[in-house]
């Protein structure tokens, strides 16, 4: 690549030059201490996700120079231990025609010795263009790494803007490949000229020649106008479809963020390779920050997922006075019971306890129990729940009443922006918080749901309260790398 593409050289060196002359900033109050952040700048959507040979990478959309976004690269992270992560800076670059308005999302399909990567590779012509039916080009690129994710070379479009059936607009992105058989599958996130949102797939002996087979599912009625980041794979003997659509309506307690992101569990006809939903669309998070996750199968077979604790165009805000915005959730291990997906934190984050803490509790009207500490994790089971509160460090809370059978999140002024988010529970048996310097994780029910926000309370403040009329054991411990 050096000696062909000196753009590419320039753009790695004036990177590697920033980062070198990057002072580290520990006054930041809202610097995760276990979640992946970026360097410096913005970071959104999870892309080529994969474990090999006991590493595990983690790239993801990156733009490096603003806080507030732009020019989109993959930054890249490796960990041996999902917990630890080293920072390997950029793995690919938008330094080609057809991929220089952005490196944007994609996916790495573990074949041997080899990682194949897919993603699209965004541009838009200059001139009088609305960039959805005319001016932008997403072309889908493949690149391969042989030396096992370190390097990714051979950059090489798959399709271009031109090869896509002409019922879509320009908005077809996010390529997810995966092998049935002998058969390489690849699904893309679209938007058509209707302005509905679909799935669309193509079919593969090689990893090279892609034909078009159709939609895989949609466009469906009331279920948006674009759909990104699709994500499809058999887990539990069952079809998960999962995808991030965007112009779904509010309805309830539901779909209140400015996009979703959720499932469908179904099932799949090979001979004509669509996707038959035999569950409604559910969303994966009921907080405020989730969007665009990924899975992918470790080397012991659990299937894994990553998200942006983030939204675009949401209507609230993240201070990025520290040069950087946005993290990643923690990595979710999936599982299929009783028809639903289940995300539980994964298990490799119990590794982090410090100086536990476990306490049988009877709160009774007037009493209270509390925790000090800003990085910890909170698990309460309860044998009877009438009332509950759990006060965040006095600014973000978390309560049940069985009379409403409301799970409420609220957040004042730390959530800049963020109000709050209900679910509808009928029995509330478990709870699971980790919380981070400026995010919150809520398990609920051992992973039957999750709650996810980011916030930015008073550093002075490190108590957790827990109120109301409850009994079960609350187990507390910090976190520490
Ligand atoms: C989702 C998304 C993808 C796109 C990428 C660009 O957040 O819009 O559809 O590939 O982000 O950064």
């Amino acid at each position: 690549m050096s000696k062909v593409n000196p753009l590419h050289d320039e753009m790695k060196k004036r990177y590697e030059d920033m980062m070198t002359s990057l002072q580290h900033d520990d006054t930041d109050p809202y610097a995760l201490a276990f979640h992946v952040m970026p360097p410096t700048g913005w970071l959104n959507d999870p892309n080529g996700a994969c474990q090999v040979d006991g590493v595990y990478h983690l790239y993801y959309q990156y733009s490096p120079y603003d806080a507030l976004g732009g020019l989109k690269y993959w930054g890249h992270y490796t960990s041996t231990d999902l917990v630890h992560f080293k920072d390997e800076g950029l793995a690919l670059l938008p330094d080609q025609p057809y991929d220089l308005h952005g490196v944007y999302s994609g996916s790495a399909f573990v074949e041997g010795e080899e990682i194949h990567y897919f993603y699209t590779g965004n541009v838009k012509h200059l001139g009088e263009h609305d960039y959805i039916t005319s001016g932008r080009e997403q072309n889908t690129v493949h690149a391969v790494s042989y030396d096992g994710g370190m390097t990714i070379e051979k950059k090489r479009v798959v399709m271009d803007s031109n090869a896509y059936p002409s019922f879509l607009s320009n908005h077809i992105r996010d390529p997810k490949v995966r092998k049935v058989d002998d058969q390489y599958f690849m699904v893309l996130g679209a938007r058509d000229l209707k302005s509905q949102g679909l799935v669309v797939m193509y079919r593969s002996d090689n990893l090279t020649d892609w034909t078009y087979h159709g939609s895989f599912l949609g466009p469906l009625e009331g279920m948006g106008y674009m759909w990104e980041c699709p994500d499809f794979f058999s887990l539990n003997d069952q079809e998960v479809l999962i995808l991030s659509p965007q112009g779904l309506a509010e309805d309830g307690l539901q779909y209140q963020n400015v996009y979703q992101s959720g499932y469908y569990i179904g099932d799949v006809d090979w001979e004509n390779v669509t996707f038959d939903p035999k569950s409604d669309f559910i969303e994966l998070d009921r907080g405020f920050d989730f969007y665009a996750p990924q899975t992918f199968e470790d080397e012991s077979g659990r299937r894994v997922m990553w998200a942006w604790m983030g939204l675009p165009d949401a209507e609230y805000q993240n201070p990025v006075d520290h040069g950087w915005q946005h993290a990643m959730t923690l990595p979710r291990v999936l599982t299929v019971e009783n028809q639903n997906l289940i995300q539980r934190p994964h298990p490799n984050y119990q590794q982090l306890r410090q100086n536990e803490e476990q306490r049988v509790v009877n709160i009774t009207e007037g009493a209270y129990e509390y925790f000090t500490g800003k990085v910890a994790e909170l698990h309460c089971t309860f044998d009877t729940v009438t009332q509950l509160e759990i006060s965040i460090r006095k600014d973000v809370s978390l309560s049940y009443d069985t009379t409403t059978q409301l799970l409420t999140l609220a957040l004042g002024a730390s959530g800049h922006g963020r109000g709050q988010r209900q679910i509808k529970l009928e029995k509330l048996s478990e709870l699971q918080l980790f919380l981070d310097r400026s995010s919150l994780e809520v398990f609920v029910n051992d992973g039957a749901y999750v709650m996810t926000t980011r916030m930015y309370l008073e550093p002075t403040e490190d108590k957790v309260e827990v109120t109301g009329e409850l009994q079960g054991i609350i187990y507390h411990w910090l976190l520490d790398k």
